[in-house]
């Protein structure tokens, strides 16, 4: 009995997880191929083109674990429409070091340790004024000293009202 209970808890616990992660591809992956080494939580974007809500605050989540030591961090964020890369989201180039947390929810500042597993949050406000188009968000995480990337993926993205 109690073994059920806790097995149904388990399985949901795996859904709800499921559900909330956003597909996400390898950059510059010309057959769109998934990108599994990184959970990203988009908030509403569990479908494919995900929608960003003009004038909305949108929350996110990305679970990473850097292959090498990480002394600083940046993001490096920008959109594609129609070929043309335009910056994004009042993230480009922001550093985010202080938005680490580990996986105990505990806080972390840079340096990040090479195989452990981290957490960046964010509250990104998608601004009044883009139009309303079609566009791939290609997101990579930095370390602006070696200039090594720790992840780098794509989602395909849509602005709406
Ligand atoms: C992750 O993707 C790689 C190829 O990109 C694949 O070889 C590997 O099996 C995948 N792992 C999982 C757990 O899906
Ligand atoms: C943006 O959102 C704020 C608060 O939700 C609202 O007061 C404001 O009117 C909105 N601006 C536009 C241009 O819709
Ligand atoms: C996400 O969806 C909820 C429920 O539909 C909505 O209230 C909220 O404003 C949405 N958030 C964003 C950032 O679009």
């Amino acid at each position: 009995m109690f073994d059920k209970i806790i097995f149904m808890s388990f399985l949901l616990i795996i859904l709800l997880h499921k559900s909330k992660s956003t597909t996400v591809y390898k950059c510059g992956s010309k057959n769109k191929e998934v990108l599994n080494n990184t959970l990203v939580m988009f908030e509403n974007c569990t479908i494919s083109r995900c929608p960003l809500k003009k004038n909305s605050t949108m929350h996110i989540e990305i679970k990473f674990k850097p292959d090498f030591d990480v002394k600083d961090l940046i993001t490096e964020v920008y959109g594609i429409v129609l070929n043309i890369p335009i910056p994004l989201l009042g993230v480009d180039k922001k550093n985010v070091c202080t938005n680490i947390i580990e996986e105990d929810g505990t806080k972390k500042n840079c340096p990040l340790q090479k195989g452990s597993t981290y957490i960046y949050k964010d509250d990104i406000y998608i601004i009044e004024t883009y139009p309303k188009f079609k566009i791939d968000v290609h997101w990579s995480l930095k370390d602006p000293i070696s200039r090594n990337v720790i992840t780098c993926f794509e989602v395909p993205a849509k602005i709406i009202d």
